[in-house]
């Protein structure tokens, strides 16, 4: 695996790299590699016959009050991770070279980007569409896999590519769960051994939750519930539970098509993000 961090020696390797044919997938990500990473890099090389996979932790997707200092950094360890699961490149671009001197453009995707965690987090996914748009050009890749876990992200890079024209595949990859349903995350790092306990009621809450809704229950009351039930199991604060369409995450007011079930929460100081699918029951007929 190269190991690259100049926007120039990328451009040659990626060349070499398309030279000897075969399609070239992105993996983007910010490092503290953890099994939900590697399902990507995974279904990568099942797309694809070279893996680049980036690490970056932009720090325009941070909010001023946020964890830019101490978000966790582990690049040996990543570097060996990603080398041994065969990827070609590893690019991990420094700050100044991703946003050199003068750097002064932004890209914003309005719409998919507004409520979730657009509102909680105020210029977060202009952070993350500059950066994942950025990346997209620095290495020009086929395919580009994100995790569902990030949901809204991943609709939002869906608007970017298709509203840019830009010229690539993206993937969703299923979130990779803890034996106990908490979904992966680098930030569960941050979680003492009390809170980590209490948070595997967030996955427990989206799961009941989602067969409520399914089952016939209304839509309003049952997130309301939901919330409560957050607020009892130790989150100290709710951001949100939703019920959105699954592909352009309008809110439903009913389960009348595809809908994703999204919440985010803090146990203690740390930030929790989870969602599941959930899907009309078929209409039963009777003869
Ligand atoms: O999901 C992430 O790790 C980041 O938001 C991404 C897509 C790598 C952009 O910085």
């Amino acid at each position: 695996m190269q190991f690259i961090r100049e926007k120039e020696s990328l451009r040659r390797a990626v060349a070499a790299l398309r030279a000897q044919g075969g399609r070239i997938a992105l993996v983007p990500t910010m490092g503290a590699l953890h099994a939900g990473h590697m399902a990507l890099v995974e279904e990568a090389r099942a797309r694809a016959g070279h893996v680049v996979a980036s690490i970056f932790v932009n720090p325009r997707q941070f909010g001023a009050n946020e964890d830019l200092a101490t978000y966790p950094r582990r690049e040996a360890e990543d570097a060996r991770m990603l080398e041994a699961a065969g990827c070609a490149i590893l690019w991990a671009p420094d700050a100044g070279e991703m946003y050199p001197q003068g750097y002064a453009t932004t890209v914003s995707v309005s719409g998919v980007s507004e409520g979730l965690c657009g509102a909680a987090r105020p210029g977060h996914f202009d952070g993350v569409a500059t950066v994942v748009c950025k990346l997209f050009n620095q290495v020009r890749p086929d395919v580009a896999l994100f995790g569902e876990k990030d949901y809204q992200q991943l609709a939002v890079i869906r608007r970017m590519a298709a509203d840019l024209d830009l010229d690539l595949e993206i993937v969703g990859v299923p979130t990779i769960r803890e034996p106990d349903g908490l979904a992966l995350s680098s930030r569960n790092a941050y979680l003492s051994p009390g809170e980590r306990a209490a948070s595997r009621v967030l996955p427990e809450m989206l799961r009941a939750l989602a067969a409520a809704i399914a089952g016939g229950a209304t839509v309003a009351p049952a997130l309301a519930e939901a919330r409560e039930r957050l607020v009892e199991a130790g989150f100290a604060k709710v951001d949100y539970v939703e019920l959105r369409d699954a592909e352009t995450l309008t809110p439903l007011g009913t389960l009348d098509r595809p809908g994703r079930l999204l919440a985010a929460a803090w146990m203690g100081r740390t930030r929790l993000i989870d969602n599941v699918p959930i899907v009309p029951e078929p209409a039963t007929h009777r003869s």
